[in-house]
Formats: C-alpha cells, structure tokens, sequence
C-alpha cells in the first residue's frame, strides 16, 4: 500500500516537473499553437489553403519558403524583417548578397491579402512566414508536420549588414557554425537537425565552387568532397556560369533524412555540411538520423526553437498591414 502510494507521489511530482520544464524552456513558451483561435479563428487553414495551391503548381516552393523562414529567424529574431523592402537609399536584409536567392515573397504576399481580409491588423507577417514554411514542407505528407507555435510581431527594422554577422556562411567551419547557433539558443542537436533542411532545395554553384577548383595550397579539390562527385559538380557548373543544382540529388523535392546519407558518402554540398563531420558529437547524430525515424520528429523540435529566436511579443512590434512595409506612425 506504502509503495503504490509513494509512487503516485513520484508520478505526480514528475508530471509536474515536466510541465514546469517545459512552460520553462525558453522564449518558445511565449508562443501558442491557438494564438488566434479567437481573434482569427480561419487564419490557419487560408495559410493552408493557399500554400496546397502554390505548391500544387511548384512543388519546389516548400525550400524557397523554409529558407525563408530560416533567414529571417537568424537575423533579428523571427519578426519578418527579411521581408521588408527598401525605402530610400537604406538596403535591407532582401539585398544582401547572401540572400540573392530568397524567393517566396510574392506567396506570403498572397497569404497576407487574404488573411487581411478575414481579419485585419491581427496576424504578424513573421508568424505567416513559420506557417508558410511549415505547410509548404508538409504537402506531399497531407499533414502538418510539426506545431508551429504563434503569436509573434512583426518588427520594423531591416539592415543589409546584419546578414554577413547573423547568418551562417556555406564555407563555415563547424566552430562558426556551433557558435553562431549557440548565440541564437541553439545547440549540437539543433545544428545537426536544421542542417536536416538540405534535404530539399537546390544551391548556385557559386554556393560551392570554391571546392571543386584551386581548394588550396595542397589540394586541387576540397578532400571533404567525394572525389567522383566533384567531376559530377564540375560538369554541373561550367566556369563563367551560375546556374543551380539540386542539394540532395534525386531527392531534392523529397523532405526526408537522405541528406544524412549522402553527408556521410562525402557528397554533402557546402563544406558547411561537410563540416559536421568534423565533430565527433555531430557525426554521432549524422550516422543516427541515416536509419532514424525519429528525423521528422526532431526536426520540428528544432523548427519551433529555431521559430523562436528573439521574439517580439506582447507589446513590442507591431502587426505590418503589408508585409513587405512597416506601417505608417
Ligand atoms: C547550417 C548552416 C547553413 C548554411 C551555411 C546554409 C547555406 C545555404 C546556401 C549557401 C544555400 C544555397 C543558396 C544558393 O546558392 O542558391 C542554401 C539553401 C537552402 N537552405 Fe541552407 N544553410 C544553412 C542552414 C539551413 C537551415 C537551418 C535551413 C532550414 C531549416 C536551411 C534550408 C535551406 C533550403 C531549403 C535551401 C534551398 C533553397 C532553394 O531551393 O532555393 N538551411 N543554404
Ligand atoms: C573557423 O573559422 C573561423 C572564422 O573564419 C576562424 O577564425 C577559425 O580559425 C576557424 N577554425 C578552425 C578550427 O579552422
Ligand atoms: C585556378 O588557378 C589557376 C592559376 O592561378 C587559374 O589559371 C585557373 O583559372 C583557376 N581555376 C579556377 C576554376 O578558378
Ligand atoms: C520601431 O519600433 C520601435 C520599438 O517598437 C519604436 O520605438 C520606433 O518608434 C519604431 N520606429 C518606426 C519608424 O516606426
């Protein structure tokens, strides 16, 4: 009797301290999966809605919008500053070179509209963009792969140069990379997961050239590089052009944990990619992801930490009308 009783006390108390960590595990708990459940209660499925279509019709858009999404999380937190034009002389995030290669913005302008009309003023154009990038991956599967977590504001600052500081490079070695994600609440587990988002997509090859010609002193070609996958990648990218090729070959438009595979075949793209090999901890990781079906599982932990980076919440920002404009004072 003594026993049993102890033991519903143990039970309790851990279900407690989990429910204390996790209300405590960090800016995400400011966040709600039913933020808007009252004040825009079709929010979720005009995002859905519209996303089914765009993909319909592009299925490579799910790449285009996760690293959207990604770009702007890194750089002043997730409050859509990434998608903010210029206004006068002053450049912002979009025109950094870094971020050439963003697209999607015409999509969440879409979404924009439509949500406005349902409910003006009320849903931030950062938490479109964490939506959008969710439901764009989620598609083929015919479910959402992950919560995503709401309630963030739109913040009204966009500078070109915070790109080059907030923003991992693809010739990042893995101390860069494990520090620039521990500076956003990051970890080991988070780098490894995220860099799970090359699954999908395509890259310039000016992304990666550097390592298939004149490497370095010692080395014609990066010796981190599969050395028949180089000649594939040289013939790709003939010299003067810049034009793209899949990340995760055969499988670009396929949201699944080949990336791992082929990482560990020497043919991940960026040396950025490369670089987790150069860990111990992280090859770990690498190696457990090859069989693991817990992939997409951590993937979305990781998304709602990563959709958590400095938020603006409560009072601070604002809810652009426009997501490509602050609003007018
Ligand atoms: C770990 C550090 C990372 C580096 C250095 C990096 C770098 C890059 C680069 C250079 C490109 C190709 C750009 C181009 O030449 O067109 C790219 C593409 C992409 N990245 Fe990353 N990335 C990183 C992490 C992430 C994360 C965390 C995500 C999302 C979770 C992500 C998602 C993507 C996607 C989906 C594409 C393909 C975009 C498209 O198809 O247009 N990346 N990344
Ligand atoms: C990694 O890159 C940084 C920045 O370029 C550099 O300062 C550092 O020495 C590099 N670390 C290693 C281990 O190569
Ligand atoms: C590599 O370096 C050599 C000598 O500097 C140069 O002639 C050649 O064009 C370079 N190749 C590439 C692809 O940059
Ligand atoms: C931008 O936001 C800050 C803080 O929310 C506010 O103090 C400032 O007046 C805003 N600037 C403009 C131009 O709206």
């Amino acid at each position: 009797m003594k026993t049993s009783k102890t033991n519903i006390l143990l039970l309790v108390s851990l279900v407690l301290a989990f429910e204390f960590l996790s209300v405590c595990n960090g800016q995400g708990t400011l966040l709600k999966k039913h933020f808007y459940k009252k004040s825009c209660p079709n929010a979720l499925a005009i995002v859905e809605t519209i996303i089914a279509g765009k993909v319909a019709a592009n299925p490579a858009l799910g790449a285009k919008l996760l690293r959207l999404h990604f770009h702007d999380c890194f750089v002043r937190g997730c409050d859509a500053s990434v998608l903010l034009d210029p206004v006068g002389t002053a450049q912002t995030e979009k025109q950094s070179i870094v971020n050439t290669f963003l697209s999607g913005y015409d999509v969440i302008d879409d979404i924009k509209t439509a949500v406005e009309k349902a409910c003006p003023g009320v849903v931030s154009c950062a938490d479109i963009l964490a939506l959008a990038a969710r439901d764009s991956v989620s598609v083929p599967f015919g479910k959402p792969m992950w919560d995503v977590l709401l309630g963030r504001r739109d913040g009204n600052v966009s500078l070109l140069a915070d790109t080059f500081v907030q923003l991992p490079a693809p010739f990042s070695n893995f101390t860069s990379l494990e520090t620039l994600f521990a500076s956003k609440k990051l970890n080991l587990n988070d780098l490894v997961t995220l860099s799970g988002g090359h699954t999908i997509g395509v890259s310039h090859c000016g992304s990666f050239s550097n390592r298939l010609a004149n490497f370095s002193s010692t080395s014609n070609t990066d010796p981190s590089l599969d050395p028949a996958y180089a000649k594939f990648l040289r013939k790709k990218c003939p010299a003067n052009t810049n034009p793209e090729v899949e990340m995760d070959p055969k499988s670009s438009l396929s949201f699944d944990n080949h990336y791992y595979k082929i990482l560990l075949e020497k043919k991940g793209l960026f040396q950025s990619d490369a670089a987790l090999l150069t860990n111990r901890g992280a090859t770990k990781i690498v190696k457990k992801f090859t069989n693991d079906k817990k992939f997409f599982e951590k993937f979305g932990k990781s998304m709602q930490k990563m959709g958590a980076i400095e938020l603006l919440v409560g009072k601070k920002g604002e809810i652009r009308k426009q997501c490509r404009v602050v609003n007018r004072k």
